[in-house]
């Protein structure tokens, strides 16, 4: 009877999904702080500034108006249509707005491109290092991840060879390419994803290109795989470039073919997405200027990290492409990122994710700065990192 009711306790295998290390590094910075102690942020990938005033100011007025009902669980149309002309603007891209879908997050985005492309057991290769909820989720909903390693000869991309030669293998059902990526903030030129595109689609594998972090792109110019075939599957979300990580609203660009599949998932899995959400992402669209001054601040950002933290001792990073990440090579003096991370934290106060928790690989020589926030942040972080390495 005890071991019976044991069993009532007992999560399913699939659930057992590993945590993210960077919450441990925020729990850390969190005492620290209400230990007295001054923390720069440079953990967590989200940025500093609020959604744009337009998109506050609609949801004001949405709530002032009253009712909050369910939508169109594929988001409200004239949504859909002003994603649509986004495309337009950004990608000279003609797109029909009944390919677009509103999700919650780029993370719901996920869980819909994933159940209704791949079967259980599939294999589905993903970039290493890269952002871990692809192959967490890809396993709770029983499918295979297949990690490729990348390295610097090809910017810390996928290729065409290193995909095939994982077909040959064993076969994949499908690929997720980010460009720029989490946790390298490197690109992908247009040409090397589109010929990345095209040796996996001649292959039959199902291309899922997560583009949260386009329009955040510094050293290249992000191409939409949308331009690049009509049968990828694009997911972004309204939480990097739009500021708005807390709002939990995304969307989908799908093959018209997966619409409807993608429609009777989300009606049973959320019925519809936030309807506030909705309303300020369609706002949003109007902050474009102020979204674009915070991006300039990135930018500066990025010049004081690149030109900074060489002369503090990390002189070794990835290309600093994209997104708002650093990824910077330790193991001159770690090999434990982890570790690294917390001395880090207690002894210079600053806060950095460590790689392990992107790479299971070689993460343990590498530790993820993000800078989204302010230029002085990004000054003081160099600095005391430049004490605390010299010690
Ligand atoms: C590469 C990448 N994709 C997706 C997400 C999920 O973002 P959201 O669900 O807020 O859209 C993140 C968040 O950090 C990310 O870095």
């Amino acid at each position: 009877m005890l071991d019976k009711a044991k069993d009532l306790l007992r999560p399913s295998r699939r659930s057992d999904v590993p945590p993210f290390i960077v919450m441990d590094v925020m729990a850390a910075a969190a005492q620290a702080e209400a230990k007295g102690m001054r923390v720069v942020h440079m953990e967590v990938g989200q940025p500093a500034r609020p959604a744009p005033a337009t998109a506050i100011r609609a949801a004001q007025a949405a709530l002032a108006h009253g009712r909050i009902g369910y939508t169109e669980t594929l988001g409200i149309p004239s949504l859909r249509a002003r994603i649509a002309q986004y495309y337009r603007e950004i990608y000279g891209l003609d797109l029909d707005p009944a390919r677009v879908a509103v999700t919650t997050g780029s993370s719901g985005g996920f869980i819909l491109a994933f159940l209704s492309l791949f079967e259980p057991g599939e294999r589905v290769a993903l970039a290493n290092p890269g952002y871990p909820p692809y192959r967490h989720i890809l396993s709770a909903l029983g499918c295979a991840p297949v990690l490729i390693e990348t390295s610097a000869e090809t910017r810390w991309a996928l290729t065409p060879q290193a995909l095939i030669a994982e077909h040959r293998n064993k076969p994949l059902a499908g690929l997720v390419v980010a460009s720029p990526a989490n946790p390298t903030g490197t690109m992908m030129p247009a040409d090397a994803l589109g010929e990345l595109i095209a040796a996996a689609e001649a292959e039959g594998i199902k291309v899922i290109s997560d583009e949260i972090y386009h329009g955040l792109d510094y050293a290249l110019r992000a191409e939409t795989a949308a331009k690049l075939s009509e049968r990828a599957v694009v997911i972004n979300s309204f939480s990097k470039y739009f500021c708005m990580t807390g709002w939990r609203i995304g969307w989908m660009v799908a093959p018209e073919s997966l619409v409807r599949t993608l429609e009777r998932l989300q009606g049973n899995l959320a019925i519809s997405v936030p309807t506030l959400a909705q309303i300020a992402a369609e706002a949003a669209f109007e902050g474009r200027d102020e979204m674009e001054a915070v991006k300039h601040g990135y930018e500066e950002n990025r010049r004081i990290l690149v030109e900074g933290l060489p002369k503090a001792g990390l002189d070794k990073f990835l290309p600093v492409d994209g997104a708002f990440y650093l990824y910077a090579d330790i193991s001159s003096f770690s090999h434990d990122s982890l570790d690294f991370a917390k001395c880090m934290l207690a002894q210079a106060g600053v806060a950095a994710t460590p790689g392990i928790d992107f790479d299971p690989v070689n993460g343990h020589n590498f530790l993820r700065f993000c800078y989204a926030g302010s230029a002085a942040e990004m000054h003081e972080a160099v600095e005391r990192i430049a004490g605390w390495l010299r010690r």
